[in-house]
């Protein structure tokens, strides 16, 4: 049957959904499917009541597509989608819920607050918890929207203020000084291990898309350290109830000790983004890793 790409929407991360959007639609149709864009949840709704899809790949990033709201009216719809479904979606995108599921099971992730909607922000208060350098994050964003570093008191004031602009939970943790690493999933298996080299020493969303001077290594780490970064992500990964396919961020400490992110459960798909570059390298081109995405809604 036809199949939605399920694009765009109204988050902040639309113009890299718009980008992983392109490129998956063009991939589809290279591969015969018979794949159509449509741009935010209203419009794929009102497709799906009228009888136009089979099914849907999801590639909307960050609230709304990302979080668990489109998995639960397509489940409502009895619509078979790609990723992850309500649960997972919901608990990855809320980077503080999250933490505390992996810290309650023993995985390894950097010490870290939280702030909550009426929890005033009270830098000496987090200052006595945690040391600097910490970093802020919105709980629920994407492509690192409104996180800041902070290495003094006044940017941790203003990164959480920062942070407060885009979700009313902050996660304060401490930052790891090392070197950052991805791990994307698929189907069960996890892929070559990602080294991230940004020119700046921050992977920002410039770093991510609008520069040219990041450093991608693939692999970026091998032999055991690979295979246990590896394991670590897919437990991470099997504990938030994520499925299907994914991506899950890691700092490696100066000691090789590994700090478990967060997950991504649709990840970018762009020119840029990281899980084509790790299929890559398992041997899998931009074509196939769709069409294996596409196979994940066949569950
Ligand atoms: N949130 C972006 C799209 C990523 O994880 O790749
Ligand atoms: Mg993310």
């Amino acid at each position: 049957g036809r199949v939605a790409v399920v694009l765009g929407g109204d988050s902040a991360e639309r113009e890299v959904s718009l980008k992983s959007g392109a490129g998956v639609l063009a991939a589809l149709k290279s591969r015969g499917v018979d794949a159509h864009g449509i741009d935010g949840i209203p419009a794929l709704l009102d497709a799906l009541r009228a009888g136009h899809f089979a099914r849907v790949f999801n590639i909307l990033h960050g609230r709304g597509g990302e979080d668990g709201v489109l998995q639960g009216a397509l489940d409502a719809l009895g619509v078979p989608y790609t990723g992850s479904g309500v649960l997972g979606s919901a608990l990855t995108m809320d980077k503080c819920r999250t933490k505390q599921i992996w810290q309650t099971l023993g995985l390894p992730t950097a010490d870290y607050l939280i702030l909550r909607e009426h929890d005033v922000a009270d830098v000496d208060h987090v200052l006595q918890k945690l040391s600097l350098p910490l970093i802020v994050k919105p709980s629920r964003e994407g492509s690192t929207v409104g996180i800041q570093r902070a290495f003094t008191r006044e940017e941790l004031a203003s990164a959480i203020a920062h942070a407060r602009t885009h979700d009313r939970e902050v996660l304060i943790e401490r930052y790891i000084v090392g070197d950052e690493y991805t791990v994307s999933i698929l189907a069960g298996q996890a892929l070559p291990v990602i080294r991230i080299v940004p020119a700046t020493g921050f992977y920002d969303y410039e770093a991510k898309y609008l520069r040219n001077d990041t450093q991608y290594i693939c692999p970026g780490i091998e032999g055991d350290a690979a295979h246990d970064m590896q394991a670590e992500a897919l437990l991470a990964f099997d504990a938030v109830g994520a499925s299907g396919w994914g991506r899950v961020d890691v700092m490696r400490d100066r000691d090789g000790r590994n700090y478990l992110i967060e997950v991504n459960t649709t990840p970018g798909m762009t020119e840029k983004s990281l899980v084509p570059k790790a299929a890559a390298q398992a041997g899998i081109d931009y074509p196939e890793l769709c069409w294996r995405i596409l196979e994940t809604s066949f569950k």
